[in-house]
């Protein structure tokens, strides 16, 4: 099984920004803790990060016929993208969508998640322990 970790703008930051929602992680340690996992379980694992919408769209176009699912924490994008949205729904792969901080507690506008409607389930809240229960979720249904 293939599976590609999609993250979006200011992931990169993880371990500077706002430590009190995202914690000390950095993103360096989100992958390799995601590799280890991955390791375990037998599964192959892709990364990619970036800070522009339309890269994000190549990426998850690009997983087409090559990826069995995708892990996607769009970052603010989660709340604006059509076009993200739309990419996920035209390669009909099984995504879940992730995000860190508990967003239905914070601001209003981070109460909408346009890509949502393609994903197969949402986690949010969990800290970076949310990507590995993405993971479980599509090896294993759970
Ligand atoms: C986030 C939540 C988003 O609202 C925010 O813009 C992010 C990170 C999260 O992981 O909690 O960049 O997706």
């Amino acid at each position: 099984m293939k599976i590609l970790v999609i993250n979006g703008p200011n992931l990169n930051m993880l371990g500077i920004r706002e430590p009190d929602h995202y914690g000390r992680e950095t993103y360096a340690d989100l992958v390799a803790k995601i590799q280890t996992h991955c390791d375990a379980k037998g599964v192959e694992v892709s990364f990619c990060q970036s800070n522009h919408e339309g890269d994000l769209v190549d990426e998850i176009q690009g997983a087409y016929g090559t990826a069995d699912g995708i892990v996607i924490n769009p970052g603010a994008y989660t709340h604006t993208s059509v076009a993200i949205l739309d990419a996920v729904k035209s390669v009909g792969i099984p995504t879940v969508e992730v995000h860190i901080s508990k967003v239905e507690e914070r601001e209003d506008f981070r109460q909408v998640s346009y890509v949502r409607l393609a994903c197969v389930k949402t986690i949010t809240g969990h800290g970076t322990d949310g990507y590995l229960e993405a993971i479980d979720y599509l090896v294993e249904g759970r």
